[in-house]
């Protein structure tokens, strides 16, 4: 009896703070005395209970993220490197690049990220990074399903930590002043091939390759397919972390005038290639004949020049052919006409027969020889 008047008492006292506490916080929230300053900083409680939360909340959801690809691939790393530069850079700074003071007063500011990456597992920065940090200002992945390019920022940075900005500047071909200057600039006044543009840093001129082989050589091909291509990432009917906040700068002129500058450059082809002479002659069968069992086309039948529209393939990395028909497969790449035109194809190819035709027309980027007339169909003007 006397224990369940106890009991009743101490449930009304609860029921009361409870009632007192949730009336004191709603007056606290609507009178406006809280302050949302980013110049007061957090009470040391509140950043002990963000940060807290935050690294929990990070080991936690990283659990499902799926095994990573080889990170010391230097292709990786180096894409990464191209991104992180103008993705990254402006917030977290990098070696030798200070951010703007504007950043120091964010709160909490992005932390300089050689020091903070050995905190992390391979699978925890690639969640961070994908998915981005609540009530900080860490923005998410652009394209979320593009898990490779997150993937590329996470091999880089791995490298991190152990590059000097010298090594940095390398990487990320930031060292050369006209560097600095915008790419429609460049196509405008038409200066040297030399100058690296915003553009260039990945993509490469005539005289350097790009800096990644996942990354396109787009010199030398059709201006419409350049131009139809950045429209695509601009309005967001092509994926792409690395490409959609690059596109989404440009103007309508600047499309068409990058777009006209790369078609009438000559593209450093590929050219090496690790591939077996009998890989190479499966890709090639592939490329002119398809495979008529399993309804695939013969590719040369469009990449070859039959559209200004339609890509050519001759001479490209081969990793990046490999990559995109992946994307294909994910049901990627496909909400845009031509991109559905490849969809089906895409899908119809297995594994091996991927590896062989990008093998081949990698292959055909090779420098001439005499006499070697037999693979040069699809052969780039
Ligand atoms: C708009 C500014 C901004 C941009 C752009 C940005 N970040 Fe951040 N980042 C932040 C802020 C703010 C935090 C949170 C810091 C904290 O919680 O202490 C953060 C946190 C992080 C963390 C966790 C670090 C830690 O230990 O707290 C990583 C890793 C990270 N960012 C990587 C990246 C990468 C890689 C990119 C580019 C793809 C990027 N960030 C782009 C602002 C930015
Ligand atoms: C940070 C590196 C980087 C920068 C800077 C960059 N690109 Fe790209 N670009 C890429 C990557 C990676 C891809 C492939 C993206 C994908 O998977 O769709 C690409 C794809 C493209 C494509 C599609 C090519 C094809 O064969 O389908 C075009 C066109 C293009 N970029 C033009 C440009 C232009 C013009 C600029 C400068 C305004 C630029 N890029 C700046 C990395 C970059
Ligand atoms: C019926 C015409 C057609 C045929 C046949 C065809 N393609 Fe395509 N392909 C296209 C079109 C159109 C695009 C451009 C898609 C876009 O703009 O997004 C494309 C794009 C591509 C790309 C992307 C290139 C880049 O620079 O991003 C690759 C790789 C590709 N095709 C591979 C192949 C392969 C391999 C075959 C043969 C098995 C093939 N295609 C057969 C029409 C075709």
């Amino acid at each position: 009896m006397f224990a369940r008047r106890e009991t009743r008492q101490a449930l009304i006292w609860i029921t009361l703070t409870i009632t007192v506490l949730l009336l004191a916080a709603a007056l606290l929230t609507v009178s406006g005395l809280y302050s949302v300053a980013a110049s007061r900083g957090h009470f040391p409680w509140t950043s002990w209970l963000l940060k807290v939360g935050m690294h929990r909340s990070v080991a936690t959801h990283s659990l499902l993220v799926g095994s990573p690809p080889r990170l010391s691939d230097d292709n990786l790393v180096r894409l990464g490197a191209g991104h992180f530069h103008g993705g990254c850079v402006p917030c977290h700074g990098g070696p030798g690049k200070r951010s703007n003071p504007i950043v120091y007063h964010m709160l909490p500011p992005p932390p300089e990220l050689s020091r903070v990456v050995q905190d992390w597992s391979d699978k925890e920065l690639f969640w961070i990074v994908r998915n981005g940090i609540k009530y900080t200002g860490m923005p998410a992945w652009v394209a979320l399903k593009r898990d490779d390019e997150v993937w590329a920022v996470v091999a880089f940075l791995r490298a991190l930590p152990k590059l000097g900005a010298q090594d940095y500047r390398k990487l990320t071909r930031s060292q050369d002043r006209v560097g600095n200057r915008r790419a429609e600039e460049r196509a405008r006044v038409g200066s040297g091939s030399q100058a690296i543009s915003a553009c260039a840093r990945c993509h490469g001129s005539e005289t350097s390759p790009p800096i990644s082989s996942l990354v396109p050589i787009i010199a030398g091909q059709p201006a419409a397919y350049l131009e139809s291509a950045l429209r695509q990432y601009a309005d967001g009917d092509r994926e792409s972390g690395i490409m959609q906040p690059v596109a989404a700068e440009l103007d309508a002129d600047a499309i068409s005038l990058l777009s006209k500058y790369y078609a009438g450059l000559s593209p450093a082809l590929a050219g090496e290639t690790i591939a077996t002479p009998e890989q190479i002659t499966r890709g090639q069968a592939i490329a002119t004949l398809g495979v008529p069992e399993t309804g695939i086309p013969a590719c040369l039948a469009c990449h070859a020049g039959s559209s200004p529209t339609f890509p050519l393939l001759a001479g490209q990395h081969a990793r990046y052919t490999v990559n995109q028909l992946l994307v294909w497969q994910q049901g990627l790449r496909a909400t845009s006409a031509p991109g559905a035109i490849m969809a089906p194809i895409a899908k119809r190819l297995s594994r091996q027969q991927i590896d062989d035709v990008a093998a081949f027309f990698e292959s055909l980027g090779a420098p001439r020889t005499a006499g070697d007339a037999t693979t040069r169909v699809g052969q780039r003007p």
